[in-house]
């Protein structure tokens, strides 16, 4: 299949220029959909490292088949914080949805920088749904999906704003910010829309804080109800806001 050139992901790690022949680093790359986009953007001449401290997650990302042509990206379990020195440096550090839970982002992205070499660049892409949903016509369904998710994060102390503070972020941490989006993620009625699926893999999370019951959730029926909110509501639907960003390290 094609790299999609709709996908904010792909558009955002080809305008950062990750290519052929590059070693990159995917931070915190849970079942490694990311790291496959970077395989196929480096090609067999370069070279994926997926991280992440979830062993289960890794365990997704190592059954993920290659593609012809692309890297075979290799999986280690540890946390961005404990990089062991053998990992060596790196052309480029990508993450998606990860610097929003690490308790201070910038001791992270300084972290990190340790593994860049010198003219590298690092590419986070981080998501703030406290902007949303929106639309002209009422989506309750979905507006309640998205609070479940959004106090579920507060109470785990993610940072639910972090698309905000991504330029001060990068500053700090000494890298030259080169690169800041920002991107209304649409759906119409006809676009597959899995809020249901990730609340599904967030449920132990949501009863554990207390943000709803199973029986206010009703998960079994839940992705069928929000499909049908989408299909009888005239009108499209913003579900979420991505942020990127590209840094150099100077
Ligand atoms: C929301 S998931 C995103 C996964 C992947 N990047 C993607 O976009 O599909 C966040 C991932 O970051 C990992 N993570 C969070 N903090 C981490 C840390 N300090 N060290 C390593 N992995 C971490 C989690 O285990 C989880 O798999």
């Amino acid at each position: 299949m094609p790299l999609s050139k709709t996908d904010f992901t792909t558009r955002l790690l080809q305008d950062a220029q990750i290519g052929p022949g590059m070693r990159v680093l995917d931070v915190g790359c849970g079942s490694g959909e990311v790291s496959g986009l970077l395989a196929r953007l480096v090609e067999q001449d370069g070279a994926v490292v997926g991280i992440d401290q979830a062993e289960a997650a890794l365990a997704l990302a190592r059954e993920r088949p290659v593609p012809k042509g692309a890297a075979h990206p290799e999986f280690i379990a540890c946390d961005l914080h404990a990089l062991p020195a053998s990992l060596g440096l790196f052309d480029a550090i990508v993450g998606r949805r990860v610097l929003m839970y690490q308790p201070d982002a910038v001791r992270a992205v300084r972290a990190l920088g340790k593994l860049l070499l010198p003219g590298g660049v690092m590419v986070f892409q981080e998501h703030d749904n406290t902007l949303t949903p929106a639309s002209l016509v009422p989506f309750p369904l979905h507006r309640k999906a998205q609070l479940w998710l959004q106090r579920m994060l507060a109470h785990e102390g993610a940072d639910l704003h972090i698309g905000f503070n991504l330029q001060r972020i990068f500053s700090e941490a000494g890298l030259a910010v080169e690169d800041l989006r920002a991107e209304a993620l649409l759906q119409t009625p006809d676009m597959p829309y899995a809020l249901g699926e990730i609340i599904r893999a967030c449920l132990p999370r949501i009863i554990a804080h207390g943000v709803a019951t199973a029986r206010q959730v009703g998960v079994e029926t839940l992705q069928a109800r929000l499909d049908a909110e989408r299909r009888e509501t005239p009108g499209v639907y913003i579900g979420d806001m991505a942020f990127g960003v590209v840094a150099r390290k100077r």
